[in-house]
């Protein structure tokens, strides 16, 4: 939605506060550039006030030809934009919504764009001051955000300005805005401008002072002349002349920002090593995307169009949530504003016996929501790996002080039990407790055993548990994806009795093989995340939970082993649940969270453990204590962060959005699963997805997938391959036309989203499989139209 283009500098004016004089400076800036010789285009998108007052006349008066005013939006009572609507009996829902009054102000600033090739200027008077409220009561300073405008702040001359202009340029600051130039008048009594001009210099921010215009007399033809005599010595072209400083240093921005995105792909193969990048296969600066802003579900990305009038920045949808983090949308500023609380109040604090209340409450929440009935305590690290690391520490200690003395030998050879597949993260020790795999270096040692797990998959609209071939390698379909999740009534099918029969036998094999000494079992509950989206089959882990806590004498281990849920991706709603804790009907003794609990601003991660775990390291002696830390464990910033992010979670679980969304996943009374249910309404279903249920089992029908699933944000196509894994290409290549800038292509689906701007899909694959992550509060037409598009692709490649 962001808009920036080479040949029109557009620049949004916001005032300190109403009455600052916007309306001078915004025609003042427009003769000037005028005088400069470029086009001017000057918007006013909500006008209140006599038709004869409006801003944009007043502009066309005194600019004369050559600007080009226009507005949106009129209303006549001369009050803010929100009480106007309400003194005039609009009534709400005939209201444009924030979204149309933004797509009308870039549909707009998009034509004028078009209708020119020659450098011009444009700009955008906003009402009021920055958090005036708009038509429906959103400040303006969130309103306009996802158009993302540079920025020129009319500050304030008057008693009390000085105030009033620095809260305004900090609440602009806080939401990410560019400001290039702050402009006010320089009132000869009070003086704000001797004040501010320094004050801001130090801030690196430029600031404009001008004379005031002269009062008005009454007399119309006087005031008339008087006021155009103003505006030609404000804004002459002499060089001199204040408003011709502030023409050229706001278009050296514009200039700077350009050069800027232009030279950093080519800047960035120079001095930066990326991720999970192969760097000998990019082929030079074009595959780099540099990412100018990011809004919601969207990043704005420079990427400049064939035609020269074009936008250099285009939207393009984060289709993985930037790493599984995004929860409530990129720059949410409930969540900025919760970082700057924290940061103001303690910046960052070392944690050993303090306590603030960021981490305390945040400790408290979790206990109670995903660590309900089991955890007592929160441990706090800094990343999904890191909070892995320390959960296994926990965990060999846990099952060291149970099983009595142990020899060092035996200490150094202790091993965990998983599956195949698993990741928790690239830190040594992380790594070490998944198999050998692309993820893992060269002083890897995997330590311990991993199970071939049965999956779940959606095949030709069938729910499907695939049996690895030891054992069976058969299939087993469900009518409803309910039915292969309700774990407590799968414990008694023959399906259960195989997998206990299995699980029993091999561990047993392994207890007698001195080779590891098993002392924990680690899983991603129900989703595998990196080792390529497996839905693994929820019977089979809760059975091998059950295995590795039977009480001695029938269990093949000498004590119960500790059971971690690596939570980092599956938890905190990712997959539509809190806890993935009730579904397996079990609870973990040590669980991980991390990537979504801060909404995907910063990293944090939490430990969570039972009271038994921490009474492991409770003794006497200090080197028993968990000497394990972090620089900046638990950080007030991302607890705040994360306190914040939980309350809007808790917001979301009651929106309409989801309730929408579970009633599709409701199956119909006539589902056998429902055959005992009494009542009219069923139950939530335990299982749910913002995806579509139609359009999960329609894809699953085409002949080049090979299975589909989809749970809470997550959707994932495994397409048929004969060279499958991580570093095959085929997902990648066969989605690639998503990467095309395009509006909602004609899919036989047909849902087409109306208005919808241009976008490209930025997403990530594993292999042969590619998947889809939204946010959890992504709008259910934004998923319809990506639904659409994927459908499309590959309806388009089935040849
Ligand atoms: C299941 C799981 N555990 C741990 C991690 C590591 O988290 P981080 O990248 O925050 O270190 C990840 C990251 O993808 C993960 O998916
Ligand atoms: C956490 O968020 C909730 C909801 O916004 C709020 O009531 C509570 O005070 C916050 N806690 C802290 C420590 O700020
Ligand atoms: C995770 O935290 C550890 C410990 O502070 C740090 O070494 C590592 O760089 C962090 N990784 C990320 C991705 O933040
Ligand atoms: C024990 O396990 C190791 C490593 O997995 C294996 O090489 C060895 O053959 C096993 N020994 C027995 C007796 O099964
Ligand atoms: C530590 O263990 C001792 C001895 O069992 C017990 O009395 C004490 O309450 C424990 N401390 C904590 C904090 O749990
Ligand atoms: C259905 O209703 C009957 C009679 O009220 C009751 O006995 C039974 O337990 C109910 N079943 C369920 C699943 O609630």
């Amino acid at each position: 939605m962001s808009l920036l283009f080479k040949h029109l500098r557009v620049h949004q004016i916001f005032g300190a506060n109403t009455d600052v004089g916007k309306t001078v400076f915004a025609t003042a800036l427009s003769i000037a550039s005028k005088n400069a010789g470029h086009q001017v285009f000057y918007l006013k998108p909500v006008s209140t006030g006599a038709p004869e007052d409006a801003d944009d006349l007043k502009i066309r008066r005194f600019a004369q030809s050559g600007v080009n005013a226009d507005c949106l939006f009129r209303f006549s009572e001369p009050v803010s934009p929100y009480l106007a609507v309400r003194m005039e009996g609009v009534s709400p829902n005939t209201l444009p919504t924030d979204k149309t009054f933004v797509n009308a102000i870039s549909s707009h600033i998009k034509t004028c764009a078009g209708t020119t090739t020659k450098a011009s200027h444009m700009y955008v008077e906003t009402a009021g001051g920055v958090h005036s409220p708009t038509l429906l009561g959103t400040s303006q300073a969130d309103c306009y955000r996802p158009l993302f405008l540079p920025t020129i702040l009319v500050g304030d001359s008057k008693l009390g300005g000085i105030s009033s202009t620095i809260s305004a340029y900090e609440s602009l600051v806080l939401r990410g805005y560019i400001i290039d130039s702050i402009l006010l008048f320089k009132d000869p009594y009070y003086l704000n401008h001797e004040y501010l001009v320094p004050y801001f210099a130090e801030r690196n921010v430029v600031v404009h002072a001008v004379d005031p215009p002269p009062s008005l007399t009454g007399n119309a033809a006087e005031d008339e002349r008087t006021t155009a005599e103003y505006y030609a010595s404000i804004a002459s072209t002499h060089g001199s002349s204040v408003l011709s400083q502030a023409i050229s240093s706001l278009d050296s921005a514009h200039a700077k920002r350009i050069e800027e995105l232009e030279s950093m792909p080519s800047r960035s193969l120079q001095s930066i090593w990326w991720p999970f990048v192969q760097h000998g296969a990019i082929s030079g600066p074009s595959e780099i995307t540099p990412i100018d802003s990011a809004h919601s579900d969207f990043f704005s990305i420079y990427k400049p169009g064939d035609a020269s009038s074009s936008s250099v920045l285009s939207p393009q949808l984060d289709g993985s949530s930037s790493w599984w983090t995004q929860a409530v949308g990129h720059a949410n500023p409930r969540l900025t504003l919760a970082a700057a609380r924290a940061a103001g109040r303690y910046g960052h604090v070392m944690f050993p016996k303090n306590a603030h209340l960021p981490a305390l409450k945040l400790a408290e929440t979790l206990v109670a929501g995903p660590g309900r009935d089991w955890a007592s305590r929160a441990f706090f690290s800094d990343n999904g790996s890191t909070g892995m690391e320390v959960a296994i520490k926990m965990a060999l200690r846990d099952y060291g002080v149970r099983s009595g003395s142990w020899t060092q030998h035996r200490k150094k050879s202790l091993g965990i039990i998983g599956l195949k597949g698993s990741y928790h993260g690239d830190t040594m020790g992380a790594m070490d407790a998944c198999e050998e795999g692309v993820y893992t270096c060269e002083w890897h040692n995997a330590k311990g055993f991993w199970f071939d797990p049965p999956t779940v998959g959606k095949k030709a609209d069938k729910v499907t548990i695939t049996q690895p071939s030891a054992l069976g390698g058969d299939s087993v379909v469900f009518e409803h994806l309910q039915e292969a999740y309700d774990v407590s009534k799968r414990m008694d099918s023959e399906l259960a009795t195989r997998y206990r029969e299995y699980i029993h036998t091999t561990l047993s094999k392994l207890a007698e093989n001195k080779t590891h000494d098993l002392a924990a079992l680690v899983l991603e509950p129900l989703v595998m995340g990196a080792g390529g989206m497996i839905f693994v089959d929820p019977l089979f882990q809760r059975i091998l939970i059950d295995t590795v806590r039977l009480p001695t004498g029938l269990s093949p281990f000498p004590v119960r082993l500790p059971v971690i849920f690596d939570e980092v991706f599956v938890g905190l709603h990712r997959l539509g649940m809190e806890s993935t804790s009730p579904l397996l009907g079990t609870t973990p003794d040590i669980s991980c969270h991390a990537k979504i609990l801060t909404g995907g601003l910063l990293p944090l991660a939490i430990t969570l453990t039972s009271e038994r775990v921490f009474q492991a390291f409770n003794s006497t002696d200090k080197a028993d204590a968990l000497l394990h830390g972090h620089s900046y464990t638990a950080h007030p910033i991302g607890c705040e962060v994360a306190n914040e992010t939980l309350a809007i979670i808790g917001e979301l679980k009651e929106s309409k959005n989801w309730k929408d969304a579970q009633g599709r996943w409701t199956p119909e009374k006539k589902w056998s699963f429902f055959d005992e249910v009494n009542g009219t309404t069923a139950p939530p279903p335990t299982v749910w997805s913002l995806w579509d249920p139609g359009f999960v089992g329609e894809l699953s029908k085409m002949d080049s997938v090979e299975e589909v699933m989809a749970l809470g944000t997550v959707f994932v196509v495994k397409l048929k391959a004969t060279d499958a894994g991580y570093l095959s290409n085929l997902a990648e290549s066969t989605f690639l036309p998503l990467r095309e800038a395009t509006t909602t292509n004609p899919g036989d689906l047909g849902s087409v989203a109306p208005g919808r701007a241009p976008y490209s899909v930025h997403f990530r694959t594993l292999g042969n499989v590619a998947y889809f992550m939204t946010s959890l509060n992504t709008e259910a037409e934004v998923i319809r139209d990506l639904e659409d598009r994927i459908w499309g692709v590959l309806t388009s490649s089935r040849t």
